[in-house]
């Protein structure tokens, strides 16, 4: 419990496969999937962690059949509007990340909704990444900046690190410490690209809908046995962790 990562994020991937498998329609997999959203949100919730980041639907996910991305616009609002008492209960703040304006009236308000109604809690974030790529809001973050210089607010020496993080649709969360992929494959499809320059990266074959709080719990486990370096050798680490822990003795 000691080294409980602030920021997860997960790409929660395997929902058709595993309808597949059983010789259901896709859309049951995706059902299936909000179980263990909800399993996921608890967990992170009990543990600990500060943000769990879900990409419950791509920019690229809208070229899916039309009959698809229907049944998961209708779920993901049918879903949070059912989440939303308990989501209250365990004080979790829902974040809603990427082009919102996309999502269809109906789910849309629910999200809306659900961000709104759950403004004041100061439990887990619970970022929900919705439309969303990274390269669309890496090219969004761009444009604002070239605006802001072209109007005279800023010049281009102002352009940092910092301020290009502060404009993309995350401004103000910090960079995912553990990144977990379900469902067998080894990329990371256009999520957070910036974000993720030194998170860890877990991938596992379980598929979305059989990912439970001990597979969640195993993917912490091998987080935890990690050195992150930043960049630094391993002796500048260890030689911090050391003082990091006199300082805390002495305090
Ligand atoms: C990827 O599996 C999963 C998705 C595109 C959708 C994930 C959405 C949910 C689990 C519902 C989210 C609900 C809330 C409230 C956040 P896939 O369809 O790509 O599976 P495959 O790779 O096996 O085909």
């Amino acid at each position: 419990m000691t080294r409980i990562p602030r920021h997860v994020a997960i790409i929660m991937d395997g929902n058709g496969r595993w309808a597949k498998q059983r010789g259901q329609d896709r859309s049951d997999g995706h059902a299936e999937g909000v179980t263990s959203v909800h399993n996921a949100v608890e967990f992170a919730s009990d543990m600990g962690v500060g943000y769990l980041t879900l990409y419950a639907f791509s920019t690229e996910n809208w070229n899916r059949p039309q009959s698809e991305v229907d049944t998961l616009m209708h779920l993901i609002g049918w879903a949070i509007e059912r989440e939303l008492p308990d989501l209250l209960a365990h004080n979790v703040r829902i974040r809603l990340i990427g082009d919102i304006d996309r999502i269809p009236e109906g789910p849309r308000q629910k999200l809306l909704n659900s961000q709104q109604t759950t403004a004041h809690c100061t439990g887990l974030i619970l970022c929900m990444c919705l439309s969303y790529s990274s390269r669309w809001e890496i090219v969004e973050a761009a444009r604002k900046l070239a605006d802001a210089v072209s109007r005279g607010k800023m010049s281009i020496s102002d352009i940092t690190e910092d301020v290009v993080a502060d404009n993309l649709d995350t401004a103000g969360i910090p960079d995912p410490d553990l990144l977990i992929r379900t469902g067998g494959e080894q990329r990371i499809s256009n999520f957070l690209l910036w974000q993720i320059a030194y998170s860890e990266l877990y991938f596992t074959d379980i598929l979305w809908p059989e990912f439970g709080k001990a597979d969640f719990a195993k993917a912490l486990l091998d987080y935890q046995r990690r050195e992150r370096r930043f960049g630094k050798t391993s002796e500048q680490v260890s030689h911090e962790a050391e003082t990091d822990s006199n300082t805390d003795t002495m305090r």
